[in-house]
């Protein structure tokens, strides 16, 4: 346990980091997309369910495996575990998913700045046009827009933990509450908005069977950054006598509350643009809606105010979009810089310096996957498809392996640490939580079906997504 490691600065700058790292594209538009296809009010009333009654648990057990070891992922699994080769493997692999997970997201944001960088300079007409993300992702300005975005997350990353995470936190977070605010007041004037919000909104629980409850599980799960290895290590910056159980539920409670807000920010906006449209025809992916179906919804808006208007909008949508992004890369990223700077014994500098480079190369192969380089646009086959580098590591460690790292770490929690010290752990500086309804749910939730839960979401999505098969719907 070293004795000088970097902490957040108070409570406040843990809830806000940890809440910035939780509240990502995810929240933002995938959670409204998979509510509207998905029964409305029933999937927010599962998804809330799930928030409290699975996430939260496990939640708990992240962030107090990281502050009781004070390491980040496989160092806090080897500690816990005393050194068994097995569960160090398990920390491995709850080290390599945010280090994948950093690659595609950063390719990800990079493409938000370019869209930011190009409805400010008044080219939202050209966003528009639907052919254009195409030929967007393989333009050599991706270069530029690489190159900001990294000098911006390695300049917070460089700060450090209170004077760059938990200030960027603080400064980006604010601001997204803000912007998210004042769009969805707009949206809501105008025409049709309130069917977008009915059919966001009115409950339809005979669309809920088996394979909507795992959507909204899996959804909730990567919302909240579990599996991740975020929570364990942003845990072990976490000040030893806060209030920790009550942080995580503040945290979940505003990634919840972000979620439900988008909703009301994208169903409105695209009922105003097609008061007709079957939500069916919405595409699945984040990516396509974000890129090629808002800006046509954007544009629209010119209509009532004006070219400018309907520029400003979208740039303060794709601002909001972007600081939720880099707080997500930031909280992402330092996972294995933690790691490094930890069993290498660097300095900060010298192992995000490290980590730059090494994330950029993964990077721009990325970048190369979308028609550049054929070996590694047709990178793989499987589940019927051509997968791309970049498709690839988002099925396999953003999609797949997260309920995995919760389960290994319940498992952890239940088997070596064991359930005593976990509980005292989480009373240190809570003294409330102790004999409280909470305690003793998360007790019995942890030691029965939380973990039998996780392994089955993980299993159906290994069945489903490579070989074609579903066992729960
Ligand atoms: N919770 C984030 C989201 O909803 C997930 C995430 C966190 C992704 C950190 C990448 C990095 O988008």
């Amino acid at each position: 346990m070293s004795a000088n490691r970097e902490q957040f600065g108070s409570r406040l700058g843990f809830i806000l980091a940890a809440a910035g790292s939780a509240v990502g594209i995810g929240n933002l538009v995938g959670f409204p997309v998979a509510a509207a296809k998905n029964g409305g009010g029933a999937f927010l009333l599962i998804y809330a369910l799930f928030v409290v009654f699975i996430c939260l648990p496990v939640m708990l057990a992240e962030i107090s495996i990281g502050r009781h070891t004070q390491h980040a992922p496989m160092s806090a699994f080897r500690s816990l575990s005393s050194g068994h080769k097995g569960w160090t493997a398990g920390g491995f692999l709850a080290l390599l998913t945010p280090y994948m997970i950093a690659v595609f997201y950063t390719v990800i944001t990079i493409w938000l700045f370019g869209y930011l960088f190009e409805t400010l300079s008044g080219n939202l007409d050209k966003l528009a046009d639907p052919a254009y993300f195409g030929a967007f992702i393989n333009t050599n300005d991706i270069f530029w827009y690489l190159i900001a975005v990294n000098a911006i997350v390695y300049f917070i990353l460089f700060s450090g933990v209170k004077d760059g995470i938990e200030k960027g936190a603080k400064i980006m977070m604010p601001a997204l509450f803000v912007m998210l605010i004042l769009l969805v007041g707009f949206v809501l004037t105008l025409d049709n908005a309130f069917a977008g919000v009915r059919y966001y909104i009115v409950p339809d629980f005979s669309k809920i069977n088996a394979s909507v409850i795992n959507t909204a599980l899996s959804q909730a799960f990567f919302s909240l950054s579990l599996g991740m290895g975020i929570m364990i290590t942003y845990g072990s910056y976490m000040q030893r006598d806060d209030d920790l159980p009550g942080s995580a539920k503040f945290v979940a409670f505003t990634d919840t509350a972000v979620a439900f807000c988008a909703g009301l920010l994208i169903m409105p906006a695209i009922f105003s643009f097609n008061p007709d449209i079957d939500t069916a025809e919405l595409s699945d992916s984040s990516v396509g809606l974000i890129f090629t179906f808002l800006p046509k919804i954007f544009l629209a808006l010119q209509a009532n105010i004006g070219y400018g208007g309907a520029s400003a909008v979208a740039s303060i949508f794709f601002l909001l979009v972007f600081f939720a992004a880099i707080t997500s890369l930031v909280s992402i990223t330092e996972v294995p810089n933690s790691a490094i700077m930890g069993s290498m014994k660097y300095s900060r500098k010298k192992s995000l310096s490290m980590l730059a480079v090494s994330v950029l190369v993964f990077s721009i192969l990325c970048i190369y996957s979308f028609g550049r380089a054929d070996w590694l646009t047709s990178f793989m086959s499987y589940g019927g498809a051509n997968k791309s580098f970049f498709d690839v590591i988002i099925d396999v460690f953003y999609d797949t392996v997260l309920p995995l790292n919760g389960l290994l770490s319940c498992l952890l929690v239940l088997f070596h640490w064991k359930r005593a010290n976990f509980h005292r752990e989480l009373e240190r500086g809570a003294p409330n939580y102790r004999h409280s309804f909470l305690e003793r749910y998360v007790d019995v939730s942890l030691t029965t079906f939380i973990p039998v839960i996780l392994l089955v979401i993980f299993l159906n999505t290994v069945a489903y997504k490579y070989f074609g098969v579903s066992f729960i719907g």
